[in-house]
């Protein structure tokens, strides 16, 4: 579980994080990727089976400049790159649940970060780390400051308004009606709402019980390189930070039975 500082920092930072593609270059101050350096090799239980490296070695050059409406990460001064354990179990839930604390962390700082699965160089960010032969790179984030573009350009306005669209809660969460979930379950639901995931495909649903929330895939998984899990692990994250800060008590625990990935189960003091 989450530490109750990390869950409430973190909690405001899911209403600040966005994806910034264009970085102005101006290098990260050293102080701030100390700060980020305790979380790297993961801050709860269910970050087992993922990592993550600063890279700072002409970072922008791991990036590929993909068509379509995403378009390229430009000019990045560093980026970190998501490490997956692929003989652990869960390692994809743990890549997106761990990637995402450090990326809401970033936010909190004040930097601009962008999950990328699909657009970067897989030899020249492997080339960039050291790996096990377990391991694979699964993600990258660039990290830095957003270029006057990204900041104050319409064109980039309209892009990040369309972008940010998600489904509404009443598409993705079934189960007990709304009236009659436990306080805090609301706030948790429209955090996991809020995540970002690989095409803005949101593929999670959510069932709310009497004793617990369980979270299934949605759709099929047709991309290896962006496995639906690890969007359902930062959608987890997002769901246990809120739950946390508003007063929800439970824990994730992982479930076998596909498509379900997890239930969060209530502590019964929070019933
Ligand atoms: C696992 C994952 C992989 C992603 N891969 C890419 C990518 O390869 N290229 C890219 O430009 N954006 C990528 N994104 C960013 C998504 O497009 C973005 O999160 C989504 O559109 C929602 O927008 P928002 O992050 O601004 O809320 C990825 C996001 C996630 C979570």
């Amino acid at each position: 579980m989450v530490s109750e500082t990390l869950a409430l920092t973190w909690y405001d930072a899911i209403f600040d994080r966005h994806s910034t593609r264009n970085y102005d270059g101006r290098p990260v101050p050293d102080g701030l990727l100390d700060a980020l350096a305790p979380l790297l090799s993961g801050f709860a239980p269910l970050c087992e089976g993922a990592r993550a490296v600063i890279v700072a070695d002409s970072a922008s050059e791991v990036f590929t400049g993909l068509v379509g409406p995403v378009g390229k990460i430009t000019a990045p001064p560093v980026a970190l790159a998501f490490i997956a354990d692929t003989s652990h179990p869960h390692y994809q839930v743990a890549t997106g649940y761990l990637g995402e604390g450090i990326v809401l962390e970033a936010t909190s700082m004040g930097l601009a970060t962008c999950w990328v699965s699909g657009s970067f160089r897989r030899n020249e960010a492997e080339r960039r780390v050291t790996l096990a032969a377990s391991e694979k790179v699964m993600a990258l984030t660039p990290l830095g400051f957003p270029a006057s573009s990204e900041t104050f350009g319409a064109k980039a306005i309209r892009t990040a308004a369309s972008a940010h669209k998600r489904k509404p809660l009443s598409s993705i969460v079934s189960g007990l009606p709304q009236k009659d979930w436990p306080p805090g379950c609301g706030e948790a639901l429209e955090a996991a709402r809020l995540a970002p995931s690989a095409l803005n495909r949101q593929p999670w649903q959510f069932n709310v019980g009497e004793e617990r929330v369980t979270i299934s895939t949605s759709g099929l998984d047709p991309f290896p390189i962006a496995p639906v899990k690890l969007d359902c692990g930062i959608a987890m994250l997002h769901f246990e930070i809120a739950a946390k800060a508003n007063g929800l008590r439970g824990e994730w625990r992982m479930s076998d039975k596909a498509p379900q990935v997890a239930e969060f189960v209530f502590t019964h003091s929070s019933l």
